[in-house]
């Protein structure tokens, strides 16, 4: 299938901290390939701001080779890589002091749309916001781009909030969390909400449970002074859990526009029920050899910092009143795989024996990899020899029912699309981002004041025992992470 591409209208955009990881991995790829296929016009530009001191030719350079690394396309079309290296220019500014500023402003277009990206640490997220005015280079229709975290728990993102929102408006801030540029992320909106016939069953009457689970096989190395004052409660299910939780539960908002749809997520998010401390369990993982432990990789021999966690957790709503969302994530686990399944309730009478191999039906949302949906339904066997029961799936793996051969657009040339668009669907309000502390910090407040030690689990397993027996109890089973 071949998507249709519809160009974005001209802009200038500036990347402070052009030099650094998430510019060099994400957002210059993610320009590359918006500028390959037409999306993003010939005459857009791309300002480069660090604080380096390199000359124009070395930032193209080390852009080229960034991009070499990171995208097959740019070794396949060395042309347009050297036409898409045209339209960047490099700036040293000193993002504390004067110099600098004056050049990046002298090259801003006053007749484009202007997006300022901020790839550098958020601790210099209010500093550049107040830069940017004191220096003339903001604009009433400038977009600011910023990524998670937005603060440590509740009163440091409602600092952050204030500050921005000192200097801009809700509508200029375009806060990313890059899970809602996935594919099939976006895919559950359109699953639930372009189709008649899920809706009838999307309740506690009809599903029994959800699970969500975000695996990882990387380690922390690396990240580790970040990652062990975060731990994946505040890494992965403050922001990306949430958000898929929010996709999931969510009422049908009235249209598809970026406030009906916040909306009806901060109500969500706003519903959850505080979690009991016996329905969460912390992992941290380790190995045999004791080498390759977390421990090791966040150089903190004591840490208890958690890198894995699985909760049960219940929806105070008319919809969802007796379902509970089981959330799970972690690093170093078994197979990297992130996939929705809601799992339905079983027929009221069953009128076949009762067999092993009978399931319950299944809708099987996966994130990644090998993105698709499956349904799993019960038919008979076929074959003579009495009558028996056996699970089957309807697949729709992308690549194979679109034909996309497992290369849907990366998150982030959707999500600087749409900045440039002036779409905010993709991106969290302030309001929710504040609403997912608020039910995030009494949990870490409860671990931090009982001093509770985090379960270990091996390296390459599924986490941690406790997080099966979490659903045992139920009655319940996790699905495999394969
Ligand atoms: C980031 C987290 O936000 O998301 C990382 O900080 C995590 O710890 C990453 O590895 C996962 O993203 P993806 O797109 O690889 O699933």
């Amino acid at each position: 299938m071949v998507s249709r591409v519809i160009p974005v209208d001209s802009f200038d955009i500036v990347i402070f901290g052009a030099t650094g990881d998430l510019a060099r991995r994400k957002i210059l790829p993610a320009l590359f390939h918006r500028y390959a296929v037409g999306q993003m016009p010939d005459e857009a530009r791309i300002l480069g701001v660090a604080r380096r001191e390199i000359n124009q030719q070395a930032f193209k350079t080390l852009v080229r080779d960034n991009l070499i690394e990171f995208t097959q396309l740019a070794v396949k079309e060395p042309k347009l890589l050297k036409s898409f290296l045209e339209k960047l220019t490099y700036f040293r500014v000193d993002v504390h002091g004067e110099d600098g500023w004056s050049d990046v402003s002298g090259a801003l277009r006053s007749n484009v749309k202007r997006v300022f990206c901020f790839s550098v640490s958020p601790s210099f997220f209010g500093l550049i916001a107040s830069k940017l005015h004191a220096t003339g280079l903001a604009n009433p229709d400038c977009r600011i781009l910023i990524e998670k975290p937005f603060g440590h728990n509740l009163i440091a993102a409602k600092s952050l909030n204030n500050e921005l929102l000192n200097l801009f408006s809700e509508h200029q801030i375009y806060r990313i969390d890059h899970y809602l540029g996935k594919e099939t992320v976006q895919n559950l909106m359109a699953l639930r909400f372009s189709n008649a016939l899920w809706e009838p069953l999307w309740n506690s009457t009809h599903i029994d449970h959800v699970q969500i689970t975000v695996a990882e096989t990387i380690g922390v190395s690396g990240r580790g002074d970040y990652y062990d004052r975060s731990g994946a409660m505040r890494d992965m299910v403050q922001n990306h859990l949430m958000q898929l939780l929010c996709l999931i539960a969510m009422e049908p908002p009235a249209r598809f526009e970026p406030n009906s749809v916040r909306d009806e997520k901060v109500k969500v998010i706003q519903s959850l029920e505080p979690v009991l401390p016996t329905d969460i369990v912390r992992g941290q993982y380790r190995d045999k050899t004791g080498n390759e432990t977390y421990r090791n990789h966040v150089n903190n021999p004591d840490s208890n910092t958690e890198s894995f966690v699985a909760m049960k957790v219940n929806i105070g709503n008319w919809r969802w009143a007796s379902t509970p969302f089981y959330l799970r994530t972690g690093k170093k686990l078994k197979s990297q795989s992130s996939e929705v399944a809601i799992i339905f309730r079983d027929p009221p009478h069953m009128i076949f024996p009762i067999s092993e191999e009978r399931k319950s039906n299944a809708l099987i949302i996966r994130l990644q990899p090998n993105e698709g949906i499956k349904l799993h339904n019960m038919i008979k066997e076929p074959g003579p020899g009495g009558f028996r029961l056996t699970d089957v799936s309807l697949d729709m793996t992308f690549a194979n029912t679109l034909g996309t051969g497992g290369n849907s657009q990366d998150a982030y040339e959707r999500l600087i699309m749409d900045v440039i668009r002036g779409d905010q669907t993709l991106f969290m309000r302030g309001d929710e981002v504040e609403a997912a502390w608020a039910w995030v910090d009494p949990i870490i407040a409860e671990w931090e004041q009982t001093d509770v030690l985090p379960a270990f689990y091996q390296n390459g397993s599924s986490g941690p025992d406790q997080a099966t027996s979490l659903l045992h109890r139920d009655g319940r089973e996790w699905r495999d992470i394969c």
